[in-house]
């Protein structure tokens, strides 16, 4: 799974297994949501262009690194995406943000758009997209066909956990988008739900049902 980069950050895998019980409530959950993409975000903007700036220190002049100024976009898929938005916006104030919303149609089995808002100038920006649950892969896959269709190039892939299905349905629909997650699960139920998992994430922090 050359595609996957897991993060062990004892805090990310601390607050995962509490995420993870059933009995943490919607508040929690969703603060730790928070946290926690907080943290993800740390990890997945490693590899960011650098370049220096020339500053003046109480002491002296020097030249420091600064970020080379490379623009990004968030794009959360609905509704779950969204409750990883606030914990990144936090590092990165400045991104713009998108939002994808898919449904499967229950016949074709196939993810249908019903609302779709993205920044204009996609091919400028790193586009991390989010979702928290990697299962099948399908939505994350069809939503990343809808980004490139509007000119994206720079494309990661967030999310809390993967089920060894979705990664490789990334891998096979799009080698290019590297996947970042906390957590490599075992595999899919027959629901299509994540195993151990953590149950429905836009459930758990809605409170929903
Ligand atoms: N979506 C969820 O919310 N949970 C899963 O386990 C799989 C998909």
């Amino acid at each position: 799974m050359d595609n996957l980069t897991v993060v062990r950050h004892p805090l990310v895998q601390h607050k995962l297994t509490l995420m993870r019980e059933k009995a943490t409530s919607t508040a929690v959950f969703r603060q730790l949501l928070r946290e926690i993409s907080n943290l993800l975000a740390y990890e997945i903007t490693r590899e960011q262009e650098m370049t220096t700036r020339r500053i003046e220190t109480p002491m002296c002049e020097m030249d420091a690194p600064v970020l080379a100024g490379r623009k990004m976009a968030l794009v959360s898929i609905l509704r779950a995406g969204n409750g990883l938005l606030d914990g990144i916006l936090e590092l990165i104030p400045s991104a713009r943000v998108g939002f994808v919303g898919l449904y499967r149609d229950e016949e074709t089995l196939k993810p249908v758009q019903y609302y779709y808002k993205v920044p204009s100038d996609l091919g400028e920006r790193l586009v991390i997209v989010v979702d928290p649950m990697l299962a099948t892969g399908n939505s994350s896959a069809a939503a990343i066909d809808l980004l490139k269709q509007s000119g994206a190039r720079n494309i990661r892939f967030l999310c809390l956990l993967a089920a060894p299905e979705g990664v490789r349905r990334m891998a096979e629909a799009h080698p290019d988008v590297p996947v970042v997650t906390a957590a490599l699960d075992e595999k899919l139920n027959e629901q299509g739900y994540i195993v151990p998992g953590l149950g429905d994430a836009g459930d758990r922090m809605y409170g929903t049902r």
